[in-house]
């Protein structure tokens, strides 16, 4: 597995101000971008904190690697399975689960000072869990609140809990805040905090390393791409499957899985290679861990989106691994990529555009480096790990400061 290290360390309390105590709320077991920016904030908040999951899984797993400690309270099956488009009636059967697990959340939260619900479902949860326990809630927001990922019940059910029980959201990303206003959220109320990410496990990476990656995947010289994100439809693979007859020769690192339970998805983009007759170009390499070293051993980091990405770590980490990144623009990835300057952006769902700007890319090595330079910068700069513990502390401090 590739080093994930952090370079931050917990800070020792100031004077003889305690760390604050924080219960952080999380519905999953795996590992998605939501999973992987808690894990950096736990971590740093290790001495202090505990997590709750409402799923058992490899996050925990890597919780506890890290020194945090972590508690799995499954959730029930008919919350569990509420889906973001989900109907008034399975919203309905899912209230008496809520509330169940909102009072065993209370009985934990009796001994922190805040409840941190890291995404939509556990802040739904942790609104009880507030209530109950009498204690302040942060939510960090981590979705597009828009009608074409929420049905409307939810976008309301969601901004009225907020606006009722929340008193801060840390929206990942300026589009994110913007939506959530858009919903009816409060404005007063949300506070943006980009995602940061390690930049130690990129820099480790040697030269051999990629070489011998580069090998035992087979790839000799040819031009690879890596598409890296966890297949979903509004994640877009199929654009860059589409695109892939007319960008001969040129090889897709497909990497990552299902992991929220679209397999049927997963099975399409198979069938839709064979289809094209691109299965010996495009790679499905399923979950990986190693994901800097993957990086760093393509040419090009291609993200095509069709939805409204909420911020998208997987800019930023092709930035960090000196790639130049074509992404689709939407939601936060034009507050990550200036188009021509640190990357660049296409439209969604537009295979033309997407194959120009590829080939252009693979045409003119120069222009491309020159980008990803630019891209490096701006990921050091505006998206470090330090800037976001630095936001999310701040964040936690002011809601505690209010509360005195
Ligand atoms: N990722 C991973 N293994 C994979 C695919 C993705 O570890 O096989 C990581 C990726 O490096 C990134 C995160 O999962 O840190 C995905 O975050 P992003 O914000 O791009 O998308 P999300 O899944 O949160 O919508
Ligand atoms: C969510 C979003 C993604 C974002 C991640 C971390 O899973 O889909 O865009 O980068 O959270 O905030």
């Amino acid at each position: 597995m590739a080093a994930n290290r952090n370079t931050v360390s917990t800070q020792p309390p100031i004077g003889n101000i305690p760390r604050p105590r924080v219960l952080f709320i999380d519905h999953a077991g795996v590992l998605g971008g939501g999973q992987y920016s808690l894990l950096d904030i736990a971590r740093h908040f290790a001495s202090s904190c505990k997590v709750l999951l409402f799923a058992d899984g490899p996050f925990r797993e890597r919780l506890q690697q890290y020194g945090v400690s972590v508690e799995v309270l499954p959730a029930p099956r008919k919350v569990s399975g509420v889906s973001r488009q989900a109907t008034l009636l399975q919203d309905l059967r899912a209230v008496a689960g809520v509330i169940h697990l909102a009072r065993s959340v209370a009985k934990h939260a009796r001994d922190y000072d805040l409840i941190y619900a890291n995404g939509q479902k556990p802040m739904v949860v942790s609104a009880f869990v507030a209530r109950l326990a009498n204690k302040p809630l942060i939510w960090h927001l981590r979705d597009t609140l828009t009608v074409q990922f929420e049905s409307r019940l939810h976008l309301w059910l969601a901004t009225t809990l907020a606006n009722l029980f929340v008193a801060r959201v840390i929206a990942n990303s300026k589009a994110t805040a913007e939506a959530f206003v858009q919903s009816g959220g409060r404005a007063d109320r949300v506070q943006t905090v980009y995602n940061g990410i390690d930049a130690a496990s990129f820099r480790a990476v040697t030269p051999e390393q990629v070489a011998s990656a580069r090998l035992s995947l087979g790839l000799g010289s040819a031009p690879v791409i890596g598409a890296f994100g966890r297949l979903a439809p509004w994640k877009g693979q199929h654009v860059l499957l589409e695109a892939m007859p007319q960008l001969p020769g040129v090889h897709v690192l497909f990497v990552g899985d299902a992991i929220f339970g679209e397999d049927a998805y997963a099975r399409k983009l198979r069938e839709q290679a064979a289809a094209l007759g691109v299965t010996d170009r495009a790679h499905f390499l399923g979950f990986r861990q190693d994901i800097p070293l993957l990086m760093s051993a393509v040419d090009m980091v291609v993200h095509t989106a069709v939805e409204a990405e909420p911020f998208g770590r997987v800019l930023v980490e092709g930035m960090l691994a000196r790639k130049p990144v074509v992404a689709t623009r939407g939601g936060g990835t034009p507050e990550i990529i200036e188009t021509g300057v640190s990357g660049l952006l296409v439209p969604p769902s537009d295979v033309k555009t997407l194959v120009a700007a590829i080939g252009g890319l693979l045409a003119d090595p120069a222009s491309a480096q020159k980008l990803a330079e630019a891209g490096h910068a701006v990921a050091l700069q505006r998206f470090s790990l330090e800037a976001l513990l630095a936001g999310v502390t701040r964040q936690i401090d002011d809601v505690l400061a209010r509360r005195r």
